[in-house]
């Protein structure tokens, strides 16, 4: 039986999950590459729970606090939330004080990506405001991830990283393998910046070399997910989602919602 960190329920053949139901995460202590670098999650026999997060930056911000309720009573698991600052993408959305006021309306996990040039600077406030994922992006963090990691770590947030359509993916192995590894990899299957884009299949290799060479790890997909892409995502092994306009597009979000679980379940069961 290998061992994994204290916050993870393992069974055999069980569902493989993290304490991130709600906002009261507290972080693993994890190191993915001593899992196992060759064997595939169901040789392991582990299931990585799906993880489906509504895209807030599709919602009515001026209802956000509702909106984030009808996510959840659809069978949302966690909220997405996009934050941009207007220069390492070209749109800027919320802070830090949206973050605190929703927060006061909700228990739900926050997962906050953060599409900001100089993320350590935003870690304190993201942390009081009651965010529970902070997810930076690696091209803008080469030299200062461990330090923001650790940060992020003692703010009681989890870290994640995430990475643009152009970025190797091999740029995030030193962060999965160090002492204070990021406990997510955000892939990116559109140019970040804008919800409503077109899926980029290309981007499932990265996802496919990240499932086997860390079976245990959370993988977002972000970025024209939906009815008729999920299936290329959950194949390639990712296990968090990330949906924007198709959830809150669709007549009926919460069928949305099922199907794109649905798809992570199945292929989690064979992958
Ligand atoms: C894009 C954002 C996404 C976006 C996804 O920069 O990171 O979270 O809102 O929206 P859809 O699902 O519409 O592509
Ligand atoms: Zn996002």
């Amino acid at each position: 039986m290998m061992r994994l960190g204290k916050m993870i329920n393992y069974r055999a053949f069980g569902i493989l999950s993290l304490s991130t139901k709600s906002h009261n995460y507290s972080t693993s202590k994890l190191n993915y590459s001593t899992i196992s670098n060759h064997k595939t999650s169901s040789e392991l026999g582990i299931m990585m729970e799906a993880k489906i997060a509504p895209s807030m930056l599709s919602s009515d911000f001026a209802n956000l606090a509702s909106e984030a309720e009808r996510m959840l009573t659809f069978g949302a698991d966690w909220l997405h939330m996009d934050i941009m600052d207007g220069h390492f993408v070209p749109n800027l959305t919320i802070g830090a004080p949206v973050i605190e006021s929703l927060r006061k309306h909700t228990k739900a996990y926050l997962d906050c990506h953060l599409m900001v040039t100089n993320p350590l600077d935003y870690v304190d406030q993201f942390g009081k405001a009651g965010a529970s994922g902070f997810t930076f992006h690696v091209e803008v963090s080469k030299d200062n991830w461990p330090e923001l990691v650790k940060r992020i770590k003692s703010k009681g947030m989890r870290p994640g990283v995430a990475l643009k359509p152009g970025t190797p993916v091999e740029e995030v192995f030193p962060l999965l393998e160090g002492e204070h590894p990021v406990e997510m990899v955000l892939v990116m299957t559109v140019e970040p910046g804008f919800g409503g884009q077109k899926f980029m299949p290309d981007m499932m290799n990265k996802v496919r070399t990240l499932r086997e060479k860390y079976p245990t790890l959370d993988i977002e997909v972000d970025g024209g997910l939906g009815p008729s892409t999920i299936d290329a995502a959950a194949t390639a092994g990712a296990n968090c989602i990330v949906a924007g306009s198709s959830v809150f597009g669709a007549p009926e979000p919460a069928q949305v919602i099922s199907l794109l679980r649905t798809s992570v379940n199945k292929a989690q069961k064979t992958c």
